[in-house]
């Protein structure tokens, strides 16, 4: 087997998708903590104690300026080696917690199972689904008064539309919460708590109908052995086939600050979750195994440190390898350009790591030439499909305070689209500007971006948009007529690509019922 190959099958890239206070976060360190890339599980990011994980990528960040503490984490487990892409949850939610989702090979779903499906991880999964991706679930909190878990799996079954396959089932719940039970290995594991910041030793009885198991949690053994028919009766057989193709998830219990349950996930993740997979270009589809380089740049992430300017973006190997000093080229500009810095992401390893490989995530250093969605290869002219722009949320009108810079305002606006931080429309009917985002603080980064680098003094004012959707028609007088019909509603994006604005959403269900020639996009490939 060639190294190439080897290095492949090691691998295994997901992110984690969740509603915030899930639990993504606390899950992330304890990932860590069995990925030994912490001896003691610390704080992620800074909350009470204010301090943060005293990791090597703190160092990294010091020492680079640059904050990737968060943004990608290898560590090894199970004979794999696993990449963990963030999305942010919080305000910080974005774009590009969307198109990181295509940049891995499987995800994460963590729920928390006292309030069930939320709406931030039903808008994930439709990302998810416009790749198939496999999903594993984890249903956090069981250390607390949850749901009754069997009406939790249904309502994922019912409103996120996959199958339900339970790999663990719990045994009790919040102060009562005393394990859960393998039904694959037929065995219980015993929950014990107080234990958040060790791994656990684990305490394993084997076999349901084991007496260990009555003298260890009672009347609970009983309960269990009763629940698990009707569990069986309600859930579908773990498939390692519909679970790769997206059509079934395998579901964990457990609570991630009680540090228990996040090891059997992973396990479950290093043995059924795909190594990376192969993707689709405009002229063939790329094997990881290929031994010539190829990736794509999924996510360009701004400094808001007015003190480093650059920026990184990120790129998904896609095949071959990186090294040090390597030529890559850059497809787009057609340019040949030399990556001698490229920032890695291993953790726990203090040695400077100048080789990754297919599914491995990279950090260049921007200085403007780069755009979301730009692939790089060893020469071959070709340009991965599947990195989209995502309909925005929510709209605003922007406006200068200096009428007299609107040249710049424009081509910072542009600018600042290409690079995916934000999307722009203009409308056919007058000279606004409407600014569209999936998250909030994408606002915020543009005014501030506008004014740094562009010296461009904006604010926002409200605007009546609820939705926009690209629209394409494949007969171009039916195109045409639409475009005289529906002028007040059309707007050109940042590409100068057609737009439907909608005021309503009732708005865009009527345009789609007049004119069913016309297609309706929600997402437009870069
Ligand atoms: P997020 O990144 O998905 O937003 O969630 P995060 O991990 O920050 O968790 C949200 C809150 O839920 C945190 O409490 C965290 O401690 C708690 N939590 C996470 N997993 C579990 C669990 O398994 N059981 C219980 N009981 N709680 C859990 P917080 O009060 O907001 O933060 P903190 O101040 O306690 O750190």
């Amino acid at each position: 087997m060639s190294v190439q190959q080897q290095e492949v099958d090691l691998r295994r890239t997901f992110a984690i998708i969740s509603h915030p206070d899930a639990g993504k976060t606390t899950i992330t360190e304890k990932v860590l903590l069995f990925g030994q890339a912490l001896q003691k599980a610390g704080t992620v990011k800074g909350k009470k104690s204010g301090q943060h994980a005293k990791s090597d990528w703190m160092e990294m960040e010091k020492d680079r300026g640059i904050s990737i503490t968060t943004s990608v984490m290898q560590f090894p487990y199970n004979d794999c080696l696993v990449n963990l892409l963030d999305t942010p949850g919080h305000e910080d939610f974005s774009e590009d917690t969307y198109r990181t989702l295509t940049a891995v090979d499987s995800c994460l779903m963590v729920i928390d199972t006292a309030k069930g499906v939320e709406d931030r991880t039903i808008k994930l999964m439709e990302v998810t689904r416009l790749r198939d991706t496999p999903i594993i679930t984890f249903m956090n909190k069981m250390d607390r008064d949850v749901r009754d878990p069997i009406e939790v799996m249904d309502e994922v079954e019912d409103i996120l539309k996959i199958k339900c396959s339970p790999v663990t089932w719990p045994i009790g719940m919040g102060k009562e919460f005393k394990g859960v039970y393998n039904l694959l290995d037929d065995e219980t594991i015993l929950y014990q708590s107080g234990q958040g910041h060790t791994i656990q030793e684990k305490r394993v009885i084997k076999g349901l109908d084991n007496p260990e198991l009555d003298q260890a949690i009672g009347h609970y053994a009983d309960d269990l052995r009763e629940e698990l028919e009707l569990v069986l009766g309600a859930s579908h057989e773990f498939d390692l086939d519909e679970f790769l193709k997206g059509e079934l998830t395998p579901v964990f219990f457990g609570t991630a600050l009680g540090n228990f349950g996040v090891d059997h996930m992973l396990d479950g993740l290093t043995k059924w979750a795909p190594k990376p997979l192969p993707r689709t270009t405009d002229t063939r589809t790329v094997n990881a195994e290929e031994e010539k380089f190829s990736g794509f740049v999924f996510k360009i992430q701004a400094n808001m440190d007015p003190k480093h300017r650059d920026r990184i973006a990120f790129m998904r190997i896609c095949s071959g390898k990186y090294e040090k000093g390597m030529k890559m080229k850059q497809v787009r500009i057609g340019k040949d350009v030399k990556i001698a810095d490229a920032v890695t992401f291993m953790a726990g390893d203090r040695s400077n790591v100048e080789q990754a490989y297919a599914g491995d995530i990279i950090g260049l250093h921007n200085h403007g030439s780069i755009q979301i969605g730009d692939t790089f290869t060893a020469g071959e002219m070709m340009k991965f499909s599947g990195i989209p722009n995502f309909a925005p949320e929510m709209f605003r009108r922007i406006r200068l305070r200096d009428p007299l810079k609107a040249k710049q305002l424009q081509k910072g606006l542009i600018q600042l689209s290409e690079e995916g931080a934000v999307q722009v429309f203009r409308p056919l009917n007058s000279n606004d500007m409407i600014v569209g985002a999936v998250g909030v603080l994408q606002f915020e980064v543009v005014v501030h971006r506008l004014k740094t680098e562009y010296n461009v003094d904006a604010l926002y004012e409200p605007i009546s948009v609820a939705t926009a959707r690209w629209v394409s028609c494949e007969d171009g007088k039916t195109l045409e007529q639409f475009q005289k019909k529906a002028y007040d509603n059309l707007a050109l994006d940042g590409g100068d690509n057609l737009t439907y604005i909608a005021p309503t959403m009732v708005n865009l269900s009527l345009a789609q019922e007049r004119y069913p020639d016309v297609e309706f996009h929600k997402t437009r490939e870069h």
